[in-house]
């Protein structure tokens, strides 16, 4: 697909979108429209509920007097409220509207409405950026009916006064955009295709972005002592993966980097803790945290972030065959803290427990955040609508609620403490690796928080319930993988941790 940013100018062919606020009051290039079709607009309000609401759509078909195919009023929602979210949100809703269409060409003519919250340049890359998200398509397995899977878009087009500018927004979005497609692409890949070497053959292939990618095995991984992730392994016929990336875009090579830790579950059928069928469906995206993580790295690298990142990843396949750990095993972590496996299904942070502590230990990062698809319990608690925060640090907390309401990416927190801590006691070794029936999301955190190095910073985002999404609810996600977390970073990042 084909993105340009242009000065306003009359539109030749394809579809041509303007907006309207809530009134409905019609934009400047909507009036125009309105008139050069000779009220055409006017006259479909007339017999519409259309109001102007957020991602409502208006569509003229063929109207005369106008050399473009059709017209697309979208609703903007309240001027006052109009933002950069608000713009993706027009752009998909136009989209959608077209998906149903043969149309191959669309150009947007959204004036920024009085009073908006935002550039107009960057109203216009966020125009592009929900165009964009919502073109995103997984098709990779489909031999049939291709067509009908595919959209026909061939060139977006944005009208503003300051394409250069829009341009320069567009730059960073897009890459954020990129890093998005990947994680849902690896999300959406089958677990026979994607399994750890395979998930570490494509973080290899970022090498190109300028990522150094380093990737150890079994036998590196035994000698650092990471019995926990090796472990959850062990029943696997696939070897067990450690995904190291680093990005360095900091003035100073040497300055301190920050990091994020991803859990790498290929698949997770439970191992002996064995699932029922229905819940083992869909655990093809137990890596959510990991493709998060990775999409996340590939995002700074293609927009040159000025901060040194580190992701890590642990990547593993959870099967109960006879090598398989048992609920009752002991294992010993690279932290040397041991822990007592009561439920072989209760693996992500076990596999957290030594990518955590190897990217501490190895990096002395400024602060540690882990993404893992850690839970059932999160979705209990949060559904598909924020993904649970926990952390040490209230800055950093902050930071990542900031970031995560300014993208789309919103985080809830949930408390940690003593009284959660002591649910993980096991009667043999240091710990267990699970709690009691309730609070499952928070003693699993309180697990992961034994594997944070003396007071670095830490958070951990449980997305289970907003790695994947069933329901067609969300207009950006328009596959079941949703890229989430690769812009709640990439936010953070540019919002603190770049250098000026
Ligand atoms: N991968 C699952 C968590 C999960 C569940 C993710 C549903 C997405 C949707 C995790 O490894 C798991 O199985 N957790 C158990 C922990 C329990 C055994 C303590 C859970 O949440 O039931
Ligand atoms: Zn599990
Ligand atoms: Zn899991």
């Amino acid at each position: 697909m084909q993105l340009g940013f242009i000065a306003p100018s009359a539109v030749k062919s394809g579809a041509w979108v303007v907006g309207a606020t809530e009134g409905p009051t019609l934009l400047p290039a909507a009036r125009k429209a309105d008139k050069a079709s000779g009220g055409a607009i006017h006259r479909a309000l007339s017999v519409s509920r259309f109001t102007g609401k957020p991602a409502q759509v208006l569509e003229v078909i063929a109207p005369a007097g106008v050399q473009a195919t059709r017209i697309l009023l979208v609703g903007l929602g309240k001027s006052e409220d109009f933002d950069v979210n608000r713009a993706e949100g027009a752009a998909a809703a136009a989209l959608a509207k077209l998906s149903a269409t043969t149309e191959a060409e669309v150009s947007f003519e959204i004036d920024a409405p009085k009073g908006a919250k935002a550039k107009r340049a960057n109203l216009a890359a966020h125009l592009a950026m929900g165009a964009k998200l919502k073109t995103y398509t997984f098709n990779h397995y489909r031999t049939k009916d291709l067509a009908e899977h595919e959209s026909k878009l061939k060139k977006v087009t944005i009208f503003t006064d300051d394409p250069a500018a829009a341009k320069k927004a567009w730059s960073r979005c897009e890459a954020v955009a990129e890093g998005m497609f990947l994680a849902r692409d690896l999300v959406n890949e089958p677990p026979n295709i994607l399994f750890p070497e395979e998930f570490a053959r494509r973080a290899k292939a970022l090498a190109k972005l300028g990522l150094k990618v380093e990737v150890l095995g079994a036998a590196a991984m035994r000698k650092l002592g990471m019995g926990a992730l090796l472990g959850v392994g062990q029943g696997s016929e696939r070897e067990s993966q450690l995904v190291v990336m680093q990005w360095q875009g900091a003035r100073k090579k040497t300055a301190q980097p920050i990091a994020f830790v991803g859990k790498g579950v290929c698949f997770d059928s439970g191992g002996l803790s064995l699932k029922p069928g229905a819940s083992m469906m869909g655990m093809k995206g137990d890596m959510g945290g990991g493709a998060a993580v990775m999409g996340a790295m590939r995002a700074l690298a293609m927009r040159k972030a000025r901060v040194n990142a580190v992701g890590v990843i642990g990547l593993v396949e959870n099967m109960p065959d006879g090598k398989a750990q048992r609920p009752d095993d002991v294992v010993k972590s690279m932290s040397g803290q041991t822990i007592e496996v009561l439920n072989t299904d209760a693996e992500g942070r076990l596999v957290l427990a030594d990518a955590l502590w190897y990217a501490q230990t190895r990096f002395k990062p400024k602060f540690v955040i882990d993404l893992a698809t850690l839970t059932g319990a999160i979705l209990i608690a949060l559904g598909g609508e924020h993904a649970g925060l926990f952390s040490n640090d209230d800055k950093l907390s902050e930071r990542l609620a900031e970031a995560g309401k300014a993208v789309g990416e919103p985080v809830w927190r949930l408390p940690l403490g003593g009284g959660y801590d002591k649910l993980i006691k096991s009667k043999i070794a240091d710990m267990k690796n699970i709690g009691g029936p309730s609070a499952g999301s928070i003693t699993a955190a309180q697990f992961l928080q034994r594997f944070v190095v003396d007071k670095t910073p830490w958070a951990h985002l449980d997305i289970a319930g907003v790695a994947w999404q069933d329901s067609e609810q969300k207009p950006l996600i328009p596959s079941w993988g949703t890229g989430w977390g690769v812009r709640i970073l990439d936010r953070l990042v540019e919002d603190h941790y770049e250098d000026r």
